[in-house]
């Protein structure tokens, strides 16, 4: 188990700024990059990957397919080929593959390779990802079929492919991952699968495997996939991530005489729950140049200061801003009253314990939070925050909630184990350093 050390090196100290102002582009999606590289590597033939997302996560699913027999070959820092093998052209690399700290990768990964049948492969990750729950997709893959053997419902995870049935499966937790492992798994079922979702969640799984020429069926709350002969994507675009976007959004939001542009986001309407809570809350955040970006809807966003104001968030809008919560809560910390968070207890099962970890980082640097068994509830003092020191304990999107607290607050935050932000976004701290470079020369 290789395991990520957070806090071994050196704080990063993020100064207050006064503004900021100009024009700036982040890198691909995390989630549609790694489902690009998994279903190319399950295709016919060539895929070109564009906007491809570089980071830690994204790259240990590149490692993870080669492991797999797959050529990727890196074109360009942001351009991938990757030569499919097929549906049932994955080959067990004899040794455990690592999933790094990739949620994503370990748990779709894991419904592709039910489906190798008579192989048998094992999954490993960090110490992060090896805490995490894994009994959601075991349970269900072993119901259409494989065996699968978890280490009391956490990696390492051995899989052994078999002939699958289809299945109808009601999700017990909102989850785009789990989902997202049956459906792939349904492409080798003998008949239809469907999952039926709590609430619904990121659907770039369901987007991409209809472009790849899967048959795949979509109802208000459930998801049915046809099992397939064949996936062929040909080319994939990925567009910018607005969870990396987010950050920034809300930095410019609380800063007064900011004004910013972040250009080709996704702006699917499952993943950009944060933009409508902070409409709520009085944001001046709008979308223009709207568009498609390899099938997936975009556009560029145009964000000017904003007093904001307290509002609730109750569960149906939680997967759909799951990655921003932690950015929710410095919004609220920022805004006129007092703000809720329920029905969030998935946030527990994070990279690190999410809830803890953003009630902990948020109140050593002023803000009034506390946590509640599901969420948090915050009382909003609309000034900046005071500062102090954040850790990130290992996780990428604490570390980028403490710089943008840096940015916001009075005195600067220090942030122990602020390289964990490359497990999403490794230039995030020279990109936040050019725009301030940038605002104070406007
Ligand atoms: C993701 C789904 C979400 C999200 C994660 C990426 C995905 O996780 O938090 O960062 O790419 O499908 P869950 O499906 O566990 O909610």
């Amino acid at each position: 188990m290789s395991g990520r050390l957070p806090g071994t090196e050196a704080p990063l100290r993020v100064e207050p700024v006064s503004h900021l102002v100009g024009h700036i582009a982040v890198p691909g999606d995390k989630s549609v990059s790694h489902r690009a590289v998994l279903l190319a590597a399950i295709g016919e033939g060539e895929t070109r990957i564009s906007g491809f997302g570089r980071s830690d996560d994204t790259e240990s699913t590149i490692r993870a397919v080669r492991e797999l027999g797959v050529r990727v070959d890196e074109v360009d820092v942001d351009e991938l080929v990757v030569h499919g093998v097929g549906l049932r052209g994955l080959e067990p690399p004899g040794r455990p593959i690592d999933c790094g700290n990739a949620g994503t990768l370990a748990r779709l990964l894991a419904g592709m390779l039910a489906g190798q049948a008579g192989r048998r492969f094992e999954l490993t990750g960090d110490a992060s990802l090896s805490a995490r729950p894994m009994r959601r997709v075991a349970e269900p893959l072993r119901r259409m079929g494989a065996r699968v053997e978890t280490e009391d419902g956490h990696l390492p995870m051995a899989i052994e492919g078999a002939a699958l049935r289809g299945i109808e499966y009601e999700l017990p937790v909102a989850s785009a991952q789990v989902k997202s492992a049956i459906l792939l798994a349904g492409l080798y079922a003998d008949g239809v699968t469907t999952v039926v979702e709590p609430l619904p969640t990121r659907d770039h799984t369901e987007l991409m495997l209809q472009a790849a020429g899967a048959r795949v069926v979509r109802s208000a709350r459930s998801v049915s996939v046809q099992p397939a002969e064949r996936l062929r994507l040909g080319a994939v675009e990925v567009p910018g991530d607005v969870s990396s976007a987010a950050p920034f959004l809300v930095a410019a939001t609380l800063l007064a005489g900011s004004e910013l542009h972040v250009h080709g986001v996704g702006l699917n309407p499952r993943r950009t729950g944060l933009l409508d809570i902070l409409d709520r809350m009085g944001a001046r955040i709008t979308a223009y140049n709207r568009r498609r970006i390899g099938g997936e809807p975009a556009g560029d966003l145009d964000v000017r200061h904003a007093e904001l104001v307290s509002t609730d968030v109750g569960p149906d809008e939680v997967p759909l801003a799951v990655d921003e919560l932690p950015l929710f809560a410095l919004a609220a910390a920022c805004a006129h009253g007092t703000s809720t968070l329920r029905g969030a207890a998935e946030l527990r099962a994070k990279e690190t314990d999410r809830i803890e970890a953003v009630v902990d980082g948020l109140r050593a640097l002023g803000a009034h939070i506390r946590a509640t068994r599901d969420g948090f509830r915050i009382r909003g003092v609309p000034a900046r925050l005071r500062g102090g020191t954040v850790d990130s304990r290992g996780d990428h999107r604490i570390a980028m909630l403490g710089a943008v607290a840096g940015l916001v607050s009075r005195e600067g935050v220090a942030i122990r184990g602020a390289d964990a932000a490359s497990v999403s976004f490794p230039g995030f701290f020279e990109l936040l350093d050019s725009l301030r470079a940038a605002s104070s020369a406007a």
